[in-house]
């Protein structure tokens, strides 16, 4: 008789057949930097996690190095918005500021800017408006000040996520005329519109004033169009593609491997966040283990970064040895 159950008797021998490895390496952690002083806000919907102005981000920081996790990606909440979000692309923006700081003190962190408009824009919405239509050509010029700015702050990488076509060619394009031929692109390539960013939009303030953003996200219905969405970021020359949420489209994470052979990106969202830590705080699941068998998940399915607010815990949890 094959016996499966041999290899399954104890955790030394469970531990040496795992098939999927994870690493502190593999985690980003996103952050919300609102601009201002002494702010650490706690986000309602998303407990444990903080909207901090730059003076109040130490703690936050020191804990991500301590816990052995080096990477974050950072989201900015201005004071002004407009019709152009021109803060996002402003030489002191809120973000910009933030990269500095980091880059300045924790040289070690390596900082990516999420690049988009509609926390900055006072319609909500992820570019520049043409009636109650978001204008891509144009939008996809305002993106590329927006990735420039970030990262003549300093950000070691920039990261797309508006789902304009065309972005990720006119963001290559200016970072390489600028001289700054080695900064990687990690495009949010299969972002769907999904309600799981809901906890997001209310952390950043960035819901769109009216209509949704399914004329750009993509529809949930839909996989082949994500691989179209990945052949063509690559081709216009993204290092790193993204699947966005992760829990509920694992089997695009899949499919996305693949076909291509850049490293695959799956970001756990804020609601996927949301849901566990209400679960978790009604007593009606274990927060620890679900949110191993998140992550997990996510890798087996053919992540090569996770991208998740459970970032520091996870990596606690690789050093205790139940994930990893
Ligand atoms: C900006 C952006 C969003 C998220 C990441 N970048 C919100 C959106 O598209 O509405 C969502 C992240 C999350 O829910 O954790 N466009």
């Amino acid at each position: 008789m094959f016996r499966t159950r041999r290899l399954r008797a104890n955790a030394g021998i469970r531990n040496m057949v795992r098939e999927t490895r994870i690493s502190k390496d593999a985690l980003i952690y996103p952050m919300f930097f609102e601009d201002g002083e002494n702010i650490f806000e706690e986000i309602e919907s998303m407990p444990g996690q903080y909207r901090m102005s730059i003076d109040r981000c130490d703690s936050v920081i020191e804990e991500l190095l301590d816990a052995g996790v080096s990477a974050v990606m950072l989201f900015g909440i201005p004071k002004h918005k407009d019709e152009v979000g021109s803060e996002a692309y402003h030489d002191h923006g809120i973000v910009q500021e933030a990269i500095r700081y980091i880059k300045k003190k924790y040289p070690g962190i390596y900082v990516i800017g999420d690049v988009c408009m509609c926390e900055y824009t006072s319609h909500g919405h992820c570019g520049i408006l043409n009636g109650s239509d978001v204008d891509n050509d144009t939008t996809i010029k305002y993106l590329a000040k927006i990735a420039l700015s970030q990262v003549e702050a300093g950000a070691d990488m920039v990261a797309p996520s508006d789902m304009m076509d065309g972005r990720v060619e006119e963001i290559r394009a200016i970072l390489d005329d600028k001289g700054y031929k080695n900064i990687p692109i990690m495009a949010y390539s299969a972002k769907y519109a999904s309600a799981f960013y809901g906890p997001f939009r209310a952390a950043a303030d960035s819901a769109p004033a009216f209509g949704d953003r399914k004329s750009y996200q993509m529809d949930v219905h839909n996989s082949r169009e994500a691989l179209k969405e990945v052949e063509e970021d690559i081709l216009e020359g993204a290092d790193i593609v993204m699947v966005k949420p992760a829990m509920s489209f694992l089997d695009i994470v899949t499919k996305v491997k693949e076909i291509t052979n850049v490293p695959v990106a799956a970001y756990s969202v804020s609601g996927e966040y949301a849901m566990v830590k209400s679960a978790a705080n009604n007593g009606f699941i274990d927060e620890e283990k679900i949110m191993c068998e998140m992550a997990v998940s996510a890798f087996r399915a053919g992540a090569d970064i996770y991208i998740t607010y459970y970032a520091k815990e996870l990596a606690k949890c690789i050093d205790k040895g139940i994930i990893g």
